[in-house]
């Protein structure tokens, strides 16, 4: 596994803190998907190997939890609230512009690889809707002008920062 050196030391930290190994899968999972985008087979592997598992203990956890993805990501990956006020407030129609803008479909790495489009979960900023987080920054009241906004700047490689976390 090739894995960052930060993330190999933030899983040996954490390990301890369980007093059955097994128990630190989850957090694992988290780790490893945050380093590398998904969870590969040769992650479920190594991840079974490290806490004395079977790998389809580990798979079991993978395909149970949806936040769990097996297959890469884009570069950029465009999460885009799908809950009742931003449902209401036309995140549907957002979202359908992301694609469009990236020809791609839900899920899927666009062509070239400049992102991941999918559908989320309430990000607990229904005020603001509709609501999506690029990577980890938020961006609030997107609608499908600011949708094209933003994917000119993904496609030309400039920063899409707003400083919400
Ligand atoms: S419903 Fe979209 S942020 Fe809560």
């Amino acid at each position: 596994m090739n894995l960052k050196a930060e993330t190999l030391s933030r899983i040996d930290e954490v390990i301890p803190h369980y007093p059955v190994k097994r128990s630190a899968a989850l957090p694992l999972l988290h780790l490893v998907q945050e380093d590398q985008g998904y969870v590969s087979s040769e992650a479920i592997e190594w991840i079974a190997e490290k806490l004395g598992l079977q790998p389809i203990n580990v798979y079991e956890l993978v395909t149970f939890y949806p936040m769990f993805r097996q297959k890469p990501i884009g570069r950029r990956h465009i999460k885009v609230c799908r809950t009742l006020s931003c449902a209401i407030m036309g995140g549907y129609r957002t979202c359908a512009e992301f694609q469009k803008q990236f020809e791609t479909r839900l899920g899927d790495v666009s062509p070239g690889g400049d992102v991941t489009v999918e559908f989320v979960e309430c990000l607990a900023s229904c005020g603001t809707a509709p609501v999506v987080m690029i990577d980890d920054e938020l961006h609030e009241r997107v609608d499908a002008a600011r949708a094209r906004e933003l994917s000119d700047k993904i496609k030309a490689g400039a920063p899409t920062d707003t400083g919400r976390r």
